[in-house]
């Protein structure tokens, strides 16, 4: 798609109402929320440009396209692996236009110029999308009751 802008969620505090709303649809009822009222506390939490957790936006012209996340910790019990790509998501109507591959590229990229070299993340069910963009599968995962696996990708220094 073209003249999607990815910026840190901080600049764009305006879409959290947005965010919050399509991922307590997604994810809500898995997480036992009534209200997206959550999941817009947690969005505050990733305002920011240095300090993890940090989210970013794709929009453009005011339009929200998406969102993902670096965090320190995604997964209880696996707090051994860090730092994690979490909170990926593209809006029902935008996807396959490439934006969640960006999202994803965006993030790594901001790990890389923080010196990660690797970067984690668990799915319970994209496991062939995500290994399309370069990860592998670690380990198997329960979240929630929902069982998915841990993936890793070693992010190469340019
Ligand atoms: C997963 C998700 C972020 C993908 O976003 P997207 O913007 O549609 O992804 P992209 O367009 O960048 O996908 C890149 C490629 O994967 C393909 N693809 C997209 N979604 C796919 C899916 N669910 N399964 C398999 N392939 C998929 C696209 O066709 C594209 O292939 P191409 O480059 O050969 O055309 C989006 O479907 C989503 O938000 N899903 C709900 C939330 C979710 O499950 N997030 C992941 C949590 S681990």
């Amino acid at each position: 798609m073209r003249d999607v802008r990815i910026s840190y969620l901080i600049e764009h505090p305006e879409y959290i109402p947005q965010l919050a709303q399509w991922l307590f649809d997604h994810w809500g009822s898995i997480l036992g929320e009534q209200t997206p009222d959550a999941r817009i506390e947690k969005l505050k939490a990733h305002m920011s440009r240095d300090k993890l957790p940090i989210a970013w936006v794709a929009h453009a012209d005011g339009q929200l396209f998406g969102t993902a996340a670096l965090r320190v910790h995604d997964l209880e019990g696996r707090e051994d692996l860090t730092p994690w790509l979490g909170g990926v998501f593209v809006g029902s109507r935008f996807r396959r236009q490439g934006i969640g591959a960006a999202l994803c590229t965006a993030v790594e990229d901001a790990a890389r110029s923080r010196a990660i070299r690797t970067l984690y993340l668990f799915t319970l069910d994209l496991q062939t999308w995500y290994s399309h963009l370069g990860w592998t599968v670690l380990a198997p995962c329960v979240w929630h009751e929902h069982v998915g696996d841990i993936m890793f990708k070693r992010l190469k220094v340019a």
